[in-house]
């Protein structure tokens, strides 16, 4: 980790350091941990970090009555024995063929972690299968990702904390009717209920907290791997939502991958505040934003496989902090929740890097970089990957640095010309650096940001845990669905944009 890039005095850290404790991050933190109920608007423990808990450890964590280390350990272990089969050939599907294909049919926190660390940890996949994300109702997700699909060899996933997401329930049934059509049009099954009945209980599994649910979906319980209400969606990439993972990877490497996950809970429960790297990036965090205005902050990862990271930590952090109340109920007096945004690089350096250099805005980045590359390649005897990085090295120290007026002339610029290519520096970068993305050090990087998150949040004095803002809109879709299909009344109660908005739909809508 390089913070020395960002814009602090030590006089402006010890005073960050005092704004930590003087809002109580150490002892929140401590509260989070021990299972007391910090979501308070759902009235909920906020337990994430006890997925990540070693086996074995003394005492055992009793959360609410319940014995949660042994909880975490048992599906851990049946998520395991489950993976190992499908990756040995022993889990078939109908018709006696191994599992090729997994496909992960979730949104949100169900979705966003898989398919990131799908993506990141690519070239740990060894047991020949691949796996596919679905997550939005728009019809040409499933459409497009089952396409080159054998429905014989593929096998859904349906993950879903509460099995009652909308978008979720939707795709799980359209990728039945796949499975089910696919199957008869190749004669491997009848078009009676049983063969339905039988293939999917050969190629569906689900995730939920909400087993009931699973199974009047039509999915035997006993394919079905839990979860609990103490684990925030968008903190269950380690929980069995991580069950694709668990398939393409293997157990061992996902138990690395929470093991890193532990090693920054650890580093958060035992170091001071002032070396708390998480604390300190959050606190810097919340100086760009409150104290110099920041709006945004950019993740910049010099890794192809991250590709994913930026949009997984949108959820993360944006429907984290993006709060206007506080734990009582009253506004909060400052602004809260950045709008995180990023690509990796250099694909961002030909797009929008010029605005981060050059434009009006502050704009703190986090640059993200490997020693070692997944892909040693060469170049006519150079390595790219030093290539790859001799840019990560160059942006930050071109933000931080900057080119005055003087150093322009003297390359013999002049006129308005050296204005436009003077560069004023002092724009902050945090770098980390790793030796290269292994499992654990995903894990590592995930948990970083979870705790610069919670940091954020408990400055600010809001829940960090609850997502109210979501639930409106997802009510309003369930009013106005019978309005699309022509429904009368519910069409007289719209408002005016959005009835002329149906209008145009229905006039154009194509049979
Ligand atoms: O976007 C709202 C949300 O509740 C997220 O927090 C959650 O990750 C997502 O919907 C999916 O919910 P579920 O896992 O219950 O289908």
């Amino acid at each position: 980790m390089d913070l020395s890039k960002n814009l602090v005095t030590d006089e402006i850290v010890a005073a960050l350091v005092r704004l930590a404790e003087q809002t109580g991050v150490a002892e929140r933190f401590a509260a989070m941990l021990a299972g007391e109920h910090i979501n308070t608007t759902e009235d909920r423990a906020v337990l994430h970090t006890a997925l990540r808990r070693p086996a074995g450890v003394s005492p055992a964590l009793v959360v609410d009555g319940q014995d949660v280390d042994a909880d975490v350990q048992s599906v851990l272990s049946s998520l395991s024995a489950f993976a190992d089969r499908v990756r040995s050939g022993e889990w078939q599907g109908v018709t006696g063929k191994k599992v090729t294909h997994v496909v992960n049919i979730g949104i949100g926190g169900s979705d966003l972690g898989p398919v990131m660390v799908y993506e990141a940890l690519k070239p740990y996949a060894d047991a020949g299968i691949q796996a596919r994300f679905v997550s939005n109702i728009d019809p040409t997700d499933l459409a497009q990702k089952t396409a080159d699909l054998d429905p014989e060899t593929t096998l859904f996933i349906v993950a879903s904390k509460t099995f009652t997401t909308l978008e979720t329930l939707t795709n799980a049934r359209l990728a039945r009717d796949w499975l089910w059509a696919g199957l008869a049009a190749s004669g491997a099954i009848g078009d009676d209920e049983q063969s339905r009945t039988d293939a999917v209980a050969h190629h569906f599994v689900a995730v939920s907290t909400a087993l009931d649910k699973v199974a009047d979906f039509g999915i035997d319980t006993k394919n079905a791997f839990g979860f609990w209400d103490w684990v925030g969606g968008r903190y269950s990439v380690d929980s069995a939502i991580g069950l694709s993972l668990a398939v393409v990877f293997g157990p061992a490497a996902f138990r690395e991958l929470l093991a890193g996950f532990h090693a920054v809970d650890e580093h958060v429960r035992t170091t001071p505040l002032e070396r708390n790297v998480p604390v300190l990036m959050g606190l810097l965090n919340v100086w760009y934003s409150n104290f110099l205005g920041a709006q945004s902050h950019a993740v910049l990862p010099y890794a192809q496989q991250l590709s994913r990271f930026a949009a997984y930590l949108q959820q993360l952090t944006m429907e984290s902090n993006g709060k206007s109340v506080r734990w009582d109920g009253s506004p909060v007096t400052t602004t809260t929740g950045e709008v995180f945004w990023g690509e990796p690089g250099t694909n961002g350096q030909h797009a929008f890097y010029q605005l981060i250099h050059q434009g009006t805005r502050l704009i703190p980045a986090d640059f993200i970089a490997f020693a070692n590359p997944a892909y040693p390649l060469q170049d006519d005897g150079r390595d790219v990957h030093g290539l790859f990085l001799a840019n990560f090295l160059a942006q930050t120290k071109a933000l931080a640095f900057g080119k005055t007026a003087e150093e322009v002339q003297a390359e013999g610029t002049t006129g308005a010309l050296v204005a436009a290519r003077t560069f004023s520096g002092n724009r902050p970068t945090t770098s980390i650096f790793a030796d290269s993305l292994t499992p654990s050090v995903l894990g590592q990087l995930i948990a970083l940001y979870e705790h610069i998150t919670f940091t954020q949040g408990v400055i600010w004095g809001i829940n960090s845990f609850d997502q109210w803002g979501v639930e409106l809109g997802k009510q309003l879709a369930l009013q106005i669905a019978p309005a699309i299909e022509g429904d009368a009344e519910a069409l007289a109660a719209q408002d005016a944009s959005t009835q002329a908005l149906l209008a145009y739909y229905q006039e154009h809508r194509r049979p």
